[in-house]
């Protein structure tokens, strides 16, 4: 076995820069950014118990060694947990009461004040976390997936040199836990909806037998979130017309339901444009501004509705 230190500080290994890294567990994700770990040089464990033929053949074909028992997360500096976010709670349970005294990764989705919860946990048993998320698909094309770190600065550097140059990026968002989640939420609130809207909006299109002109008609518009993230004129803009979008979303709510497809989405956001009246018109408004009345005009609607 090696003989990596178990530093959660992340202190150099005895072996160099040559870790025992346990991957819990190797999922579609989990193995993409295992293969990377095996690439750099790392020993990477799996543990077997409970998981399924398709895990033990991805974890096989890997190279990812095989573990029984929670007593071998003893000789690891890192374990990564990569699964199911409704089974995060319950792996880190596992590797709290295990022997592991390194740092450990949540790398799943989840809420910020949970993981801190996780990250005292950890600490009461002599590990360090770090909250980390993953954004992208787990093909390593180009771009590959990117994974997300905040933490403690010494932990994060030895998980961001763990994983070196590859199609995984590593990227650090701050040293604080709980950041790493919240950019999880932020951009999964949005890709996600957005998904669901697009299939919406094509489903609605093909009724009416508009599909492929939606299709050319979309095609000229830049993606939403870039576009809006980058440019404080586009964002002010949508501000600046929410009086006169909403009560057009709001009857788009209605129409889309009456042909069959669901319209909550498209009247939730009516109902909330409808609230930033208070910007009515101020296309030169600064981020400030806008970020103010978004913020404190959806927080009355949070509370009210
Ligand atoms: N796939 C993506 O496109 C993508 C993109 C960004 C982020 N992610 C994140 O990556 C994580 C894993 O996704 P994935 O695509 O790798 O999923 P996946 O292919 O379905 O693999 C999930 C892994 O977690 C294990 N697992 C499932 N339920 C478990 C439980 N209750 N307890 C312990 N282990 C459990 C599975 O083992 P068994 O099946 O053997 O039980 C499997 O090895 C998720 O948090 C996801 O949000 C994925």
């Amino acid at each position: 076995m090696s003989a990596t230190s178990h530093r959660p500080d992340g202190g150099a290994s005895k072996d160099g820069d040559r870790q025992t890294i346990a991957l819990l567990h190797p999922g579609r994700m989990g193995t993409t950014l295992g293969a990377q770990l095996v690439a750099q040089g790392h020993r990477v464990l799996w543990w077997s118990t409970g998981r399924s033929a398709a895990t033990r053949e991805r974890a096989e074909q890997a190279g990812f060694a095989e573990i029984r028992s929670p007593e071998a997360l003893g000789e690891v500096s890192v374990a990564l947990s990569i699964a199911e976010p409704s089974a995060a709670a319950d792996i880190a349970q596992a590797v709290a009461a295990s022997p592991f005294r390194g740092v450990y990764v949540d790398a799943n989705a989840g809420r910020p004040d949970r993981i801190r919860e996780t990250a005292a946990l950890l600490r009461r048993r002599g590990s360090t976390l770090v909250d980390g998320c993953v954004i992208g698909n787990p093909q390593p094309a180009d771009p590959g997936p990117r994974l997300y770190l905040a933490g403690p600065r010494s932990a994060v550097d030895l998980v961001t040199r763990a994983f070196g140059a590859g199609p995984v990026g590593v990227t650090t968002v701050s040293t604080e836990v709980g950041a790493a989640k919240a950019l999880k939420s932020a951009y999964a609130s949005h890709q996600k909806t957005a998904y669901v809207l697009a299939l919406l909006s094509l489903v609605y299109a093909e009724r009416h037998g508009v599909r492929e002109a939606l299709l050319d008609a979309s095609r000229a518009a830049p993606p939403t979130l870039p576009e809006v993230g980058a440019d404080v004129g586009r964002a002010a803009s949508v501000v600046a017309r929410a009086w006169r979008w909403a009560p057009e979303l709001v009857e788009t709510a209605d129409e889309l339901q009456e042909s069959g497809v669901p319209g909550d989405l498209a009247s939730a956001a009516g109902r909330i444009l409808a609230r930033w009246d208070a910007a009515k018109d101020q296309f030169d408004a600064d981020w400030e501004r806008v970020l103010t009345t978004v913020l404190h005009r959806s927080a009355a609607f949070c509370e009210k509705e």
